[in-house]
């Protein structure tokens, strides 16, 4: 049977991985707060992601850039301009909609690179009703910029700025410094994890949509002629990074952005799409931004954004090609990808989050079989002897059986139980999360055991 999002939404409240937003207040729209196990979780995919893409590639460097940026930066990048979506509203409902959402739902037709005119048009022709009112009651479909704005307390020029509505530009803006600064050598990337924000008209989807959200990107300078090898070496790289934090391949699908749909820096985009509960939709993005940018912000800025060959004095302006991660859509597909219901073979009923061990937020959960006869304190020994290999957990309320319940929902990959033969021969039991399968493990060799079988390091 196919998950539902509102089984995921609902696990997420009742297991701590996310709760509603402003919940106390009644609620704000849209917003959602990661619990302990969704921080955790969301945490291990950044480290993972920093370390194999930034720490152990050779060419990349990291940096952490300011969520407000000079405005001038999204004149010169283009987003002051174009960063629009079509908005409209029904007079009736006075509801506001993504025109070009509504079209899509009601007729499958793809408005992209259409006018708010033209929009207008196809709306009236098609009879586009809205989903409150039923009603085609509209105004004039229009051009909405989606970078949020922020006052400064300053005066005069530059008191409006904007919260980046992507992290790439920080990059741009570092580029002279990083190439001043650090031996980098075409072709060589920098790497940022961090917030962004956009006026989302329909946010929504649970985590999928937000207005603030976070994503992980690399700009990887090439020189023009290379762009295309540097574009199908990263194809490959976000597929294996996909394949290591436990995504489905068959969930997974590349979509190539026809010239139309190209964002205004891009000669060629491909979209990862992962089938979600609600749809196939963009789960990350891959792009050739061509020297678009540094040659922006060359113009705007009036430096030099240039490379200049060590070895032959050639000056040329690197082209870029850029990988693009969300990290909340990591974390919906992930959990998405992780959730099952599974019939046991006594006839009860389980769910299950299998998350791979290296995402996921508890790595061993640890139970004393009974609160009392020196149980306790042995399974405390053995939680501090497994805490390098990551979050361990101890557990000594309720019944044994609801313990393995509520961290298979969790999605810990292996619980351990001592038990009254620990205290005689030193074992434990230790029990995996997918099989159920129980084996008898020395505790001499339990962290090594453990460390072989579930958390081995991986590469990209
Ligand atoms: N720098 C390129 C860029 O920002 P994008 O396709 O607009 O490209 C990249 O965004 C990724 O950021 C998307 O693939 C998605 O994972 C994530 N993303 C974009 N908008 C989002 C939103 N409103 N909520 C959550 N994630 C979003």
């Amino acid at each position: 049977m196919k998950t539902t999002l509102d089984e995921i939404v609902s696990l997420c409240k009742r297991r701590g991985f996310a709760f509603p937003g402003s919940d106390i207040y009644g609620g704000f729209a849209n917003s959602y707060t990661y619990g302990p196990y969704g921080t955790a979780l969301k945490r291990n995919l950044k480290d993972l992601w920093w370390k194999l893409h930034v720490e152990q590639l050779d060419n990349i460097v990291g940096i952490d850039g300011d969520i407000i940026l000079h405005p001038r930066t999204w004149e010169a990048s283009g987003h002051t301009a174009t960063f629009n979506d079509l908005l409209v509203d029904n007079k009736d409902s006075k509801k506001r909609y993504r025109a070009d959402h509504l079209i899509e739902d009601q007729t499958g037709i793809d408005v992209e690179g259409m006018t708010p005119a033209e929009v207008t048009a196809v709306m009236a022709e098609h009879e586009i009703k809205c989903p409150v009112s039923g009603s085609t009651n509209w105004t004039e479909v229009r051009h909405f910029n989606m970078m949020f704005q922020t006052e400064m307390a300053k005066t005069g020029d530059g008191a409006m700025a904007y919260l980046r509505p992507e992290t790439a530009q920080a990059i741009f803006l570092e580029y002279k410094n990083i190439i001043d600064t650090m031996r980098v050598t075409l072709p060589f990337g920098v790497g940022q994890i961090g917030k962004a924000f956009r006026n989302e008209i329909t946010p929504g989807n649970f985590l999928f949509r937000r207005l603030e959200f976070e994503q992980m990107e690399i700009e990887y300078f090439v020189r023009e002629d290379a762009w295309e090898e540097a574009f199908a070496q990263w194809q490959g790289r976000i597929k294996r990074w996909c394949e290591i934090i436990g995504l489905s391949n068959e969930r997974l699908h590349w979509a190539e952005h026809a010239d139309e749909k190209l964002s205004h820096y891009s000669k060629r985009t491909v979209d990862v799409e992962y089938e979600f509960p609600f749809g196939k939709k963009e789960l990350y993005g891959l792009a050739y931004r061509t020297d678009y940018d540094l040659k922006q912000h060359a113009e705007h800025s009036g430096k030099k954004l240039i490379y200049r060959d060590p070895h032959t004095n050639e000056v040329l302006v690197p082209h870029v090609i850029e990988p693009s991660f969300g990290v909340d859509r990591s974390v919906l597909a992930l959990l998405c990808d992780a959730y099952a219901e599974e019939t046991l073979p006594d006839g009860s009923t389980r769910t299950v989050m299998r998350l791979a061990p290296v995402v996921a937020p508890v790595k061993v959960a640890v139970f004393p079989l009974m609160k009392k006869d020196g149980l306790p304190e042995k399974a405390h020994e053995v939680v501090a002897e497994l805490r390098a290999l990551g979050v361990v957990e101890y557990d000594q309320s309720g019944a044994i059986g609801k313990r393995y319940r509520r961290h298979d929902e969790i999605g810990t990959p292996v619980c351990v139980t001592v038990d009254y033969d620990t205290l005689e021969d030193g074992t434990v039991t230790v029990r995996d999360r997918d099989t159920m399968a129980q084996e008898r493990i020395a505790l001499g060799a339990l962290r090594e055991h453990l460390a072989g079988k579930y958390f081995v390091t991986p590469s990209l």
